[in-house]
């Protein structure tokens, strides 16, 4: 129930209104105390700040609890596929099979891209990262739609499906592009993994073999990826949407923020990482030591979250789906053998058990992706195709509220008081 909490601000009481979450964490409500007190608040990295109510994700990061709509992840992740789970987070609720069958039908009538963005693909050089290039192909394509103006329009199911389903059609064609290779067109016929997969491997007149459990692998690293509430690619995604820009735009912010090395990029830097690590003949002791004295500012990438202090429920699933793609392909990686060395020494050292570091989703997602084929710079890319629906759905939680206002945060500034202008003769 919301109510109120009574501070003390300097020397006298201070009223303000709580809201209470439907899991019970609760918020002090501070949209008056600049009113009240002619402060603000000041919290960097907004580690104690939320930035808006959301029905869409919860996660508990003491207890390992991570849900999509109220349904627990490890049930998804077990009965679910990529693209039903994707249904929920945008419209709330599991499709009915008739809803399910017009999402699909969707994604299928949307994957193709504008011939005219073809050319956009060859301006890029052969070294360009297929995350630049993925944020800007994006945002290119919404000068494709110009009915795109935000999600409240009855248009708004046909935006969301294209986004869903060209993401993948143009992280398939970034990579072919990378490679050399001729562009392979999207097939009716598939389904969406399995399409992204032959979009990614297949040769014009040879269509690779699509192995099932390597498509369901594929599926389950994009349905866990699928939202994870307010991260930094999300809150920017919030943020770009807050103005009202259009859901191709808010998108492609929200890409440029996840390819960073601390948020969606981990997946590659755990990787470069272990292969570091793997051509020095270290077995993960040395790495971690020089992680602890701090030496060259490393960090064990894959382990501590902004949130968990407990297991990434995400990584737990991920570790057991490792284990078993591995066995399935018949793949020895002893990159997966330092992994888990560094796993198990870590979740018994003093410096991360009393910092509360354990691995997160990217620990292990990379090794999987690799045994299926994937490049390394592809790994954050496979990232945003999955987080997709995740942004599409705090798109239009900010585009659906009434009392949406601009995202503007405030300050404390630090720069040098009222002075001068002096001319440039007087200037030492
Ligand atoms: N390796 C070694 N030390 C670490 C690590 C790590 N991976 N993560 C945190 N620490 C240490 C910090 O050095 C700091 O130590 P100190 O108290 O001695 O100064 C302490 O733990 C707290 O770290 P912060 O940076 O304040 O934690 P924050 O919540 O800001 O950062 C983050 C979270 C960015 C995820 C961090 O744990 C990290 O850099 N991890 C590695 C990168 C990574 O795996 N990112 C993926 C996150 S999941 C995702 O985005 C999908």
């Amino acid at each position: 129930m919301n109510g109120t909490v009574e501070l003390i601000f300097d020397g006298k009481p201070l009223v303000l209104p709580t809201v209470v979450g439907t899991e019970g964490e609760v918020g002090i409500d501070i949209a008056t105390l600049r009113a009240k007190t002619g402060c603000i608040t000041l919290d960097p990295g907004y580690g104690n700040t939320g930035a808006c109510e959301s029905a869409i994700t919860f996660i508990d990061g003491e207890k390992g609890i991570l849900q999509y709509r109220g349904y627990d992840i490890a049930e998804l992740a077990q009965k679910s596929t990529f693209v039903e789970t994707a249904y929920l987070l945008i419209y709330g609720e599991l499709p009915t099979s008739a809803q399910l069958a017009e999402f699909s039908g969707l994604l299928t009538d949307n994957e193709m891209l504008h011939e005219g963005m073809r050319h956009h693909f060859e301006g890029f050089p052969p070294t360009a990262h297929p995350m630049a290039i993925l944020s800007s192909m994006i945002n290119a394509a919404s000068s494709y739609h110009p009915g795109l103006i935000n999600a409240r329009e009855e248009r708004f199911p046909y935006h969301a499906a294209r986004l869903i389903s060209q993401v993948r059609t143009i992280a398939a064609f970034s990579y072919r592009k990378a490679h050399g290779l001729p562009s392979i067109y999207p097939k009716t016929t598939l389904k969406y993994t399995a399409n992204f997969l032959h979009m990614m491997f297949s040769y014009p007149g040879e269509d690779c073999e699509l192995k099932p459990e390597i498509v369901r692998a594929l599926d389950l690293i994009f349905l866990l990826h699928a939202d994870h509430e307010q991260n930094c690619s999300t809150s920017t995604v919030r943020m770009v949407a807050s103005s009202r820009a259009n859901l191709f735009a808010s998108a492609s912010a929200g890409v440029c923020a996840l390819w960073g090395p601390l948020h969606g990029g981990a997946n590659q830097a755990v990787l470069e990482m272990l292969e570091e690590i793997h051509k020095e003949g270290d077995d993960g002791t040395k790495f971690l030591t020089a992680v602890k004295d701090k030496t060259g500012n490393r960090r064990l990438m894959g382990f501590g979250h902004r949130v968990y202090k407990n297991f990434d429920p995400r990584a737990v699933i991920i570790k057991e789906q490792c284990d078993k793609v591995l066995a399935q392909l018949h793949v020895s990686d002893p990159l997966l053998d330092i992994a888990k060395k560094l796993e198990e020494i870590a979740l018994h050292d003093e410096y991360f058990v009393s910092r509360k570091l354990y691995p997160n989703v990217d620990f292990y997602s990379g090794i999987i992706m690799r045994a299926i084929g994937i490049p390394m710079d592809m790994f954050t890319v496979l990232f945003a195709i999955g987080r997709m629906p995740g942004w599409i759905a705090n798109f239009k939680e900010v585009m659906d509220d009434p009392d949406s206002r601009i995202s503007r945060p405030r300050q404390i500034y630090t720069g040098a008081t009222l002075r001068n202008y002096k001319p440039l003769a007087e200037r030492a």
